[in-house]
């Protein structure tokens, strides 16, 4: 039986990182209960395909090259768009019509590309996320990454960010005595103020103030401000309806720092923050969705929450 009744959400969700897919590369993905193939053109620009050559089936992530701004299919050398159009059959006078490859509609900011999932194909419904502190002045020019694969649904996660007890027990944070929460059209605005002991600092107190956005169910961006002052970016994507492939970056302001004093400082802070996020993978992977939760007056807003959350679903329960 499925743990989550209400499937995988619509959204825009992390495929790569942008540095992992250099102009000409093609990687093979498997998000959203199906295979994906991503190549990056010869212009610089990534798109992502349906895995399966309309024509007889082949991977086109297992093969395929690009030819430039196309991807040509390792089997009988179709060659496709990014947008899925057929432009050559090398041993054909004439290309049938339906020969199209399905594209998903694919952006990239802030140093990731992200794929637009509707489970009808419908077309985008709000814009990419983007995150302005990438490639700006003074900052680490790329994401710290990391990757985990968690036993849990993108919905679950982002519950995190107004569950505001969870902070103490499981984060041992102070709880934020400060904070507040927007819903607001897709995104969820929401801000605390704590404090913190950064374990990799030999146990530092960090006073924290946290601003997070979360546009829509895929992914949330957190600036940070205390010791350092970073951006993270937290990306929630479905692989199937039970699972998640969880991208997790870190960004530090150098404020002055030579690149060396940064790149030292920035891992251990990148680190902790990592550890942070790992902190809450058993209770994820191991808890129930409760539908009609019994909640109490300390309890952060998940009512409104689950509200603002059912906008993300073609069928709701
Ligand atoms: S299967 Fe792709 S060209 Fe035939
Ligand atoms: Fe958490």
């Amino acid at each position: 039986m499925s743990r989550f009744s209400f499937g995988m959400p619509f959204g825009w969700f992390v495929v790569a990182w942008s540095a992992e897919l250099p102009p000409g590369a093609v990687a093979k993905r498997n998000f959203f209960d199906r295979e994906l193939v991503l190549f990056r053109g010869e212009t610089g620009e990534a798109h992502v395909l349906g895995a399966y050559c309309p024509h007889l089936g082949a991977h086109l992530g297992v093969g395929g090259k690009v030819e430039g701004d196309s991807l040509r299919c390792p089997f009988h050398g179709w060659r496709f768009s990014g947008q899925g159009d057929c432009l050559e059959i090398p041993y054909a006078k004439r290309i049938p019509p339906n020969a199209k490859a399905n594209a998903l509609p694919s952006a990239e900011s802030g140093g990731v590309i992200w794929a637009w999932h509707h489970p009808d194909g419908a077309a985008p419904s709000f814009d990419p996320p983007e995150v302005a502190e990438f490639g700006a002045e003074g900052w680490t020019a790329d994401w710290t990454k990391y990757e985990w694969t968690v036993a849990t649904h993108p919905q679950e996660v982002t519950e995190n960010s107004v569950d505001w007890p969870h902070f103490h027990e499981v984060h041992l944070m102070s709880p934020p005595p400060e904070r507040k929460v927007e819903f607001k059209g897709h995104e969820i605005l929401w801000e605390a103020a704590t404090k913190k002991n950064v374990t990799t600092l030999d146990g530092a107190e960090d006073e924290i103030r946290v601003i997070g956005r979360n546009p829509g169910l895929g992914c949330s961006y957190v600036r940070y401000t205390g010791m350092g002052e970073s951006v993270i970016v937290m990306g929630m994507t479905p692989i199937d309806s039970e699972s998640i492939r969880m991208f997790f970056g870190v960004i530090g302001n150098k404020a002055g720092r030579t690149d060396e004093e940064m790149a030292a400082f920035h891992q251990s802070y990148a680190d902790d923050m990592a550890v942070a996020v790992q902190q809450d993978f058993p209770i994820w992977e191991n808890k129930i969705y409760r539908a009609q939760p019994k909640l109490c007056d300390g309890d952060g807003p998940v009512g409104d929450f689950r509200r603002w959350a059912t906008q993300f679903y073609v069928t709701t329960e």
